[in-house]
């Protein structure tokens, strides 16, 4: 069965209570179980990690191609900063999907730069918890292509 690794990066935790009128009320756990159970329809298997920590960021990225087939990852406020997240992404052979609930290109010009989305395979932005259900989507026909 394939396997789908979800990262979210810090702060990500604080979802439903963490600046509402950007990030909504929906908690991560909410967004996840939403993806379990599409998962579960789709003969998919998730696992969730989420830490405020860039370092062990970077050591679940680069130990993800041992067991899964996919990455999605909200790197948070490291999309804008972490090289360190960058050069893991880049150094595995497995695909990497990005997601961001809001739309980082309408807000503050310090967001409108991702430095990792360039060495994954797309990015998702904009859409709220949607935002997870479209790259969960597209990574699930991947996997079947
Ligand atoms: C975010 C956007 C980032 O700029 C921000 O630092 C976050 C959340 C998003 O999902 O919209 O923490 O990645």
């Amino acid at each position: 069965m394939n396997k789908i690794l979800i990262i979210n990066g810090p702060n990500l935790n604080l979802l439903g209570q963490r600046e509402v009128g950007i990030y909504g009320t929906v908690t991560l756990d909410e967004i996840n179980k939403n993806l379990a159970a599409e998962a579960a329809k789709n003969q998919v298997e998730l696992d969730f990690f989420q830490s405020n920590h860039e370092g062990e960021i970077v050591e679940k990225i680069q130990k993800a191609p041992d067991a899964f087939q996919l990455i999605i990852i909200n790197p948070a406020a490291f999309t804008h900063y972490s090289i360190a997240i960058r050069d893991a992404i880049a150094s595995i052979d497995i695909p990497v999907i990005e997601v961001h609930l809001s739309n980082i290109c309408a807000r503050e010009s310090f967001r409108e730069k991702s430095i990792t989305a360039s060495v994954c395979l797309g990015q998702i932005s904009g859409f709220g918890p949607l935002s997870y259900q479209i790259a969960l989507d597209a990574a699930i026909k991947l996997l079947k292509k």
